[in-house]
């Protein structure tokens, strides 16, 4: 048991949702509140290609759009042997939404990695550079 078993358990949960007809690689993702609220999310592509929405993003929208403003963690989930961390865009809405958290990352195996968001993006352009 890890604090992190629900958020992972959510990430996989949201990841059947994900609408990947063009990469065929789905992904879902997870955000916590400091209350112990979950908010899923998963990708969502579509003809375009550049119009898709990372599940990370997908989560953190649905999570702002209900009122929430704090978050401790968020999980990504993918059926990959290496495990998936956020992309650019992503890392920089989970620096200025949730701040130094940590992303926890995992696959359908059970492998679970955790980095904090200061090792991945170390050099954030966010609202204290304005
Ligand atoms: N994708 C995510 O949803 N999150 C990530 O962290 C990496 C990439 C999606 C975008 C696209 O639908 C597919 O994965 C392939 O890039």
């Amino acid at each position: 048991m890890s604090q992190f078993d629900a958020l992972i358990s959510a990430a996989r949960a949201a990841r059947e949702w994900a609408h990947a007809p063009f990469s065929n690689f789905k992904v879902g993702a997870a955000l916590r509140t400091p209350s112990g609220k979950i908010f899923g999310g998963c990708n969502v592509e579509n003809a375009t290609y550049g119009l898709t929405v990372c599940a990370e993003r997908v989560a953190i929208f649905k999570a702002i759009s209900e009122g929430e403003r704090q978050f401790d963690a968020i999980a990504v989930v993918t059926d990959t042997n290496t495990l998936t961390p956020p992309c650019g865009a992503c890392r920089q809405l989970i620096w200025e939404f949730c701040g130094d958290v940590p992303v926890v990352m995992s696959n359908l195996q059970g492998k679970v990695e955790e980095l904090r968001m200061s090792q991945l993006f170390p050099k954030p352009f966010d609202s204290s550079n304005l």
